[in-house]
C-alpha cells in the first residue's frame, strides 16, 4: 500500500565550493556566542579550521571551542558539550566534521537544556524527552551518515559497551554547509565506508516487500547507482570534484527522510552494527559492509525474491532473462564485489578482529530482547547465524 506522509525537511543547505562566506550572516540569526565543534584535528590539516574561524570573528561573533570529538561520538564529550554550553550561555552550535561530530553536537545542544544526563535520552528504561534544544549548524567534511541534513545522532557510551540512536526534529541542523572540497583529505578508507553507509540508509529501506511508490524506488536505485559509480573514482582521484559532489549530494538524500514515503518499517543492519562498533569501535561503513551481504542472503526466499531481481537488474545490471533465484544470487554476489573489490574493504569479522565471544550478547541487544520488524524479522537466533556468515 502506497503511505500517507508528511514531507517536511526544513534544513537550509549551502552546496558549492564558494559558499562559506553565508557561515557569518546564518550564524548571527541564532545568536552571538558560537560553541565550535570538531573531532581529532583533520580540519586543522585541510586548512578549515582557520576559514571557519575567520568568517566567526569577521561577523563579530564570540567563540568557544570543543575539539577531540570521537569517531563512534562518546557520551562523556557530550556531557563537556553540555557543561560549556551552560557555563558560557552559548547561543548557537557550529560543527565541523563528519557524522561523529555533528552527531555529538546535535546532543550537545538537546544536553544544554536540561539538567539530566546526557545519557539519559538513550537509557532505554529512561528515555528522557527531548522538549528543546540549541540550534546546529554544521560543515560537512566526509560524505557517510546524512546527519548535516537528518534529526538523529548516535551516541556511545563505553562504561556500558552501549551505542544508541535516536532522532527528533529538535535536532535537524538549521544550516548545513557542503562543500565537497573539503572532503578531498578524506582517505581511501573513510570514503569506502562512508559510501558503504550511504548504501545501507537506502537498501534498509529499499528492501521490504510493501508496495512504494514507483517514484522512490526509481529514485534509490539511482542513488545507489551514483554512489556504486562515483566510490572508486573518489579513491583513485581523492580531489576529483564531480566524484566528491556526488557522493555529498548522495550522502544528504539517502538518509533525509525522502525516500521513506511515509513506511514505518524497523531498519535491520544498522540496529545489528550499532552493537559491533559499540563493543569493538570499528567504523560503522565497515561494520554495515561485512555484515549487508550476509544479511541479504540470509533474508532471501521465495517471498522476498523479486525485490532482488529489480535491486539485480536495475542498479546492478544483471541479465534479466533468468530465473528469479539465478539473479538474485548474482545480486548479493554483485553488490559484494562492490564492497569488497571495488570499495576495497575488508570482508569478514575476524579481518577486523572481530571473533565470536560476543555474539550472543550483541545479537540479544540488536533485537532489544525480541525481534527485529525489518524486512525480514529477526531474532536473536538469527541475528548470531548472520554474525556466524561474517567469519
Ligand atoms: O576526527 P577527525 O580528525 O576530524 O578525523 C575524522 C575521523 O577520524 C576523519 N575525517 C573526517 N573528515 C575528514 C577526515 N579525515 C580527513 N579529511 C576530512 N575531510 O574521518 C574519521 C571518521 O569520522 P566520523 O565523523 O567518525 O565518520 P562518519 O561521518 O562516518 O560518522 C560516523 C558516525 O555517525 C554515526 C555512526 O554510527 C558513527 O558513530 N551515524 C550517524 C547517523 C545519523 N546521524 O543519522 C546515521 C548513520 O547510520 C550512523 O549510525
Ligand atoms: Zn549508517
Amino acid at each position: 500500500m502506497i503511505h500517507d506522509f508528511v514531507y517536511d525537511i526544513p534544513v537550509k543547505v549551502y552546496f558549492g565550493r564558494d559558499q562559506l562566506k553565508n557561515l557569518g550572516p546564518e550564524l548571527k540569526k541564532y545568536g552571538k556566542r558560537v560553541l565550535m565543534t570538531y573531532g581529532g584535528g583533520s580540519i586543522k590539516r585541510i586548512g578549515l579550521y582557520d576559514k571557519v574561524v575567520k568568517e566567526i570573528r569577521d561577523a563579530g561573533l564570540e567563540l568557544w571551542e570543543l575539539p577531540g570529538i570521537e569517531p563512534n561520538p562518546r557520551v562523556s564529550s557530550v556531557r563537556e558539550g553540555a557543561r560549556m554550553c551552560k557555563e558560557h550561555d552559548i547561543d548557537v552550535l557550529l560543527a565541523v566534521g563528519g557524522g561523529s561530530t555533528v552527531d555529538a553536537t546535535k546532543w550537545i545542544a538537546a544536553s544544554a537544556c536540561v539538567d539530566h544526563d546526557p545519557w539519559d535520552f538513550f537509557d532505554y528504561d529512561i528515555w528522557a524527552p527531548v522538549k528543546k534544544a540549541l540550534p546546529v549548524l554544521d560543515v560537512l567534511t566526509l560524505s557517510a551518515t546524512g546527519s548535516e541534513m537528518d534529526s538523529g545522532g548516535v551516541i556511545s557510551n563505553p562504561e556500558t559497551k552501549d551505542k544508541h540512536g535516536r532522532m527528533h526534529p529538535l535536532l535537524l541542523p538549521k544550516v548545513s554547509f557542503l562543500d565537497p572540497s573539503n572532503t578531498f583529505s578524506v582517505s581511501a578508507y573513510q570514503t569506502a565506508c562512508g559510501s558503504a553507509d550511504m548504501l545501507s540508509h537506502i537498501i534498509e529501506v529499499y528492501f521490504n516487500m510493501d508496495q512504494d511508490l514507483y517514484m522512490l524506488d526509481c529514485f534509490m536505485e539511482g542513488l545507489m547507482k551514483t554512489i556504486i559509480k562515483y566510490t572508486p573514482l573518489a579513491i583513485r582521484e581523492p580531489d576529483n570534484y564531480e566524484a566528491r559532489a556526488n557522493l555529498m549530494w548522495a550522502s544528504s538524500w539517502a538518509i533525509n527522510g525522502f525516500i521513506d514515503g511515509g513506511k514505518d518499517l524497523a531498519w535491520s543492519c544498522h540496529p545489528i552494527e550499532h552493537e559491533l562498533s559499540a563493543i569493538y569501535d570499528i567504523t560503522h561503513g565497515l561494520g554495515l559492509a561485512i555484515l549487508t551481504p550476509r544479511w541479504l542472503d540470509y533474508c532471501l526466499d521465495e517471498t522476498t525474491v523479486s525485490k532482488y531481481v529489480q535491486f539485480g537488474v536495475n542498479v546492478l545490471n544483471i541479465n534479466p532473462e533468468q530465473p528469479p533465484m539465478v539473479i538474485a544470487r548474482q545480486a548479493i554476489d554483485k553488490f559484494s564485489s562492490v564492497l569488497f573489490d571495488s570499495f576495497g574493504l575488508s570482508r569478514t569479522f575476524p579481518e577486523v578482529g572481530i571473533d565470536a565471544t560476543h555474539f550472543e550478547t550483541m545479537a540479544r541487544k540488536a533485537v532489544n530482547g525480541g525481534v527485529l520488524n525489518g524486512f525480514k524479522p529477526l531474532r536473536q537466533a538469527d541475528v548470531v547465524k548472520i554474525f556466524e556468515a561474517c567469519m
